[in-house]
């Protein structure tokens, strides 16, 4: 395997506003998040909005755990670099589980349900996670050492576009843009996204929410 190879097998993601890489410090699996340079932008202006981003990213990757929602542990931020160091979750993400083939409907429904169940719990606290994706949700196997079962939990990243509101609207812009991506990757999950807003409302989201969704669409098809 060549220097290079090796390299770039430790990229997890190079994204528009970030790379993600896999690092190994102490013996232990971590994953290194930089925000990237914007070139377009003015230095003065790029590099105080990536540091406000890391710092909001950790901070709420961190304060969802008090609610109950799992997210990878963090290690350290590095405003000034714009990194995040946090735990590696060996898991891959819910796009695809819900595109494998080899797995259940029945459990792909159990997963969207949560998800839907995540997000109330995200709204009843006023989070508006900002960038709902099935990418941005990791599909980890937990075993629970009382009953001995494996279970499928949800783990939830990629929090920097997050902002808090009480505005219904935000919420709704939310979902709206959660239901974008998802009917179009997963449009052959029949009733997937039903799913998902049933256990939006069995967690306690509010069905206003779910209402004000269709103002939004109307306002973004006549657009
Ligand atoms: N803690 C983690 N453990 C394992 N894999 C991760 C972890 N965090 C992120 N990933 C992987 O890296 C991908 C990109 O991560 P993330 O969504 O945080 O960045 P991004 O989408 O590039 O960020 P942004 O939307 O802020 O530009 C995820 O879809 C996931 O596959
Ligand atoms: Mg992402």
């Amino acid at each position: 395997m060549t220097q290079t190879s090796e390299k770039k097998e430790q990229y997890l993601s190079i994204g528009a506003e970030a790379t993600l890489e896999k690092r190994k410090i102490l013996g232990k699996n971590i994953v290194v998040k930089t925000r990237v340079v914007k070139g377009y932008r003015n230095p003065l202006l790029d590099a105080p909005l990536r540091r406000e981003r890391t710092s909001h990213e950790a901070k709420m990757l961190h304060a969802v755990k008090k609610w109950g929602v799992t997210t990878p542990t963090i290690y350290l931020v590095e405003p000034h670099t714009s990194t995040i160091y946090m735990e590696y979750v060996d898991a891959p993400r819910l796009k695809h589980v819900l595109l494998d083939t080899k797995i259940k409907n029945t459990e792909k429904m159990r997963l969207c349900n949560e998800l839907g169940k995540i997000i109330a719990i995200f709204h009843k606290h006023h989070l508006i996670h900002g960038d709902l994706t099935t990418s941005n949700v990791l599909v980890r196997r937990n075993k629970n050492f009382k009953n001995k079962k494996t279970i499928n939990e949800l783990v939830m990243i990629d929090f920097g576009l997050s902002t808090y509101s009480h505005k219904i609207e935000d919420e709704a812009v939310d979902l709206v843009n959660l239901k974008k991506t998802f009917t179009a990757t997963h449009s052959t999950l029949n009733e997937g996204w039903g799913e998902i807003q049933k256990g939006y409302l069995e967690n306690g989201g509010e069905k206003k929410v779910l209402k004000q969704m269709s103002e939004v669409e109307s306002r973004i098809r006549y657009a």
